[in-house]
């Protein structure tokens, strides 16, 4: 199989889809790998690097493309489209209930795309997106406490609270909502700091389960409007990491919310990949990374991972490359026959959305997937 490997192009994205490891395992396995010229810079790898491992490096964006299965690391943006075309296997983070355009174009196109988030295993848990959001929720937290501070010159002056406090000051309060694997590494981060942190989570099991092996400054409880409300008031820093796989980010935060919370306090709106926890919420970039709505500083970044390469980029290639090597060594079909956590993550296939979360969240009509 011809697999490509093309330069990611998102504002301040700077992860690459597969490392020179991963080419010289799918070289050995007789695959070919056309690799975009400085697709691994900002990841510490060089042209020459994939050359060793076996690759050919092609200057164009268009030869990286047109390959049977192509991997990237964020969703095609517009000027990609054009590469995009009928038996197409594409395997990156796609997130199509934000971007219904993006969904509409990959039907029309009758491309299989297969999307990192929807990996899933028969226990539910997701092995590609799980990397990520621990990455994301540890970038999360950093961001929380630089833009808590009140830094002269800048236009987005936060309420100026030191996050950990120190004796005779308070510790920032943290309300997280969501206890996966970005709310439990954001809380992780925070209270290690020394901030209180609270994380509202809508699974009891996972509440009960989370509850003695958590650091003393987290506290996690079963999420309700009322327990929301009554924090918010004094929250200085909260965390949207909510996630239902496939579906539009459940939408927990009225403008009426957002108005509750502190002027200066910060909103940190990871689940925004998936359209965002709250009202207020709408992408940013990193060229503009915050705006200010309710006297609430907003950062709603869509690839935190993006700006800590050197670390992301192992992660998630070391995620995803089992899953890359079965889909070249099988095709897809086997490959999703004999893999059902690989067979989940096909949103869509021959004009068909085959994810019930994505059909849901875009009203559009699911096809089942063949082997789950
Ligand atoms: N912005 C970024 O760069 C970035 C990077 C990685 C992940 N993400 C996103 O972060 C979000 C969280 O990802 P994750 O891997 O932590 O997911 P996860 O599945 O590990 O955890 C999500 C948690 O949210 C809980 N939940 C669902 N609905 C809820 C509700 N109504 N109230 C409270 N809790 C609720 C679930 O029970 C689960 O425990 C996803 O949208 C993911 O795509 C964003």
């Amino acid at each position: 199989m011809r697999i490509g490997v093309p330069r990611e192009i998102k504002n301040h994205e700077h992860r690459v889809a597969m490392i020179p490891a991963g080419v010289g395992r799918l070289v050995a396995d007789g695959h070919q790998v056309v690799v975009q010229a400085g697709a691994g810079m900002d990841s510490g790898f060089s042209d020459n690097d994939y050359i060793t491992a076996g690759a050919s490096v092609a200057e164009s964006a268009k030869d990286a493309w047109d390959c049977d299965l192509v991997v990237k690391v964020k969703e095609p943006l517009a000027s990609e489209y054009g590469f995009l075309r009928p038996n197409l296997v594409l395997f990156t983070f796609l997130h199509l209930a934000a971007v219904p355009e993006l969904a509409w174009v990959l039907l029309k196109k009758q491309v299989c795309a297969i999307a990192y988030e929807t990996v899933q295993l028969d226990d539910g848990r997701l092995p590609i997106l799980a990397r990520m959001s621990q990455v994301a929720g540890r970038v999360a937290a950093q961001l929380a406490v630089r833009f808590l501070q009140k830094e002269n010159g800048t236009a987005f002056p936060g309420k100026g609270i030191l996050a950990g406090g120190v004796a005779g000051s308070s510790p920032a309060s943290v309300l997280i909502l969501g206890a996966g694997n970005v709310g439990l590494n954001a809380a992780d981060a925070l209270a290690g700091l020394g901030a209180n942190v609270v994380v509202l989570e809508a699974s009891r099991s996972r509440v009960h389960s989370l509850k003695s092996s958590l650091h003393e400054h987290i506290d996690v409880v079963h999420f309700s409007d009322e327990r929301l409300h009554s924090l918010l008031p004094d929250c200085d820093i909260l965390i949207g990491a909510a996630l239902v796989p496939g579906k539009h980010a459940p939408g927990l935060l009225k403008r009426d919310d957002v108005r509750k919370m502190p002027a200066g306090s910060v909103l940190i709106d990871v689940s925004i990949d998936q359209g965002g926890i709250s009202e207020t919420s709408r992408p940013t970039t990193y060229e503009s990374p915050v705006y200010v709505e309710e006297g609430v500083i907003h950062c709603c970044l869509p690839n935190l991972p993006g700006s800590v390469p050197l670390t992301s980029t192992m992660v998630l290639t070391d995620a995803s490359l089992p899953y890359i090597q079965l889909i070249a060594n099988h095709g897809v079909d086997e490959a999703a026959r004999l893999n059902a956590a690989l067979s989940r993550g096909i949103n869509i296939r021959d004009g068909k959305v085959l994810h019930q979360g994505v059909a849901e969240s875009l009203g559009w009509k699911h096809q089942s997937v063949w082997s789950s």
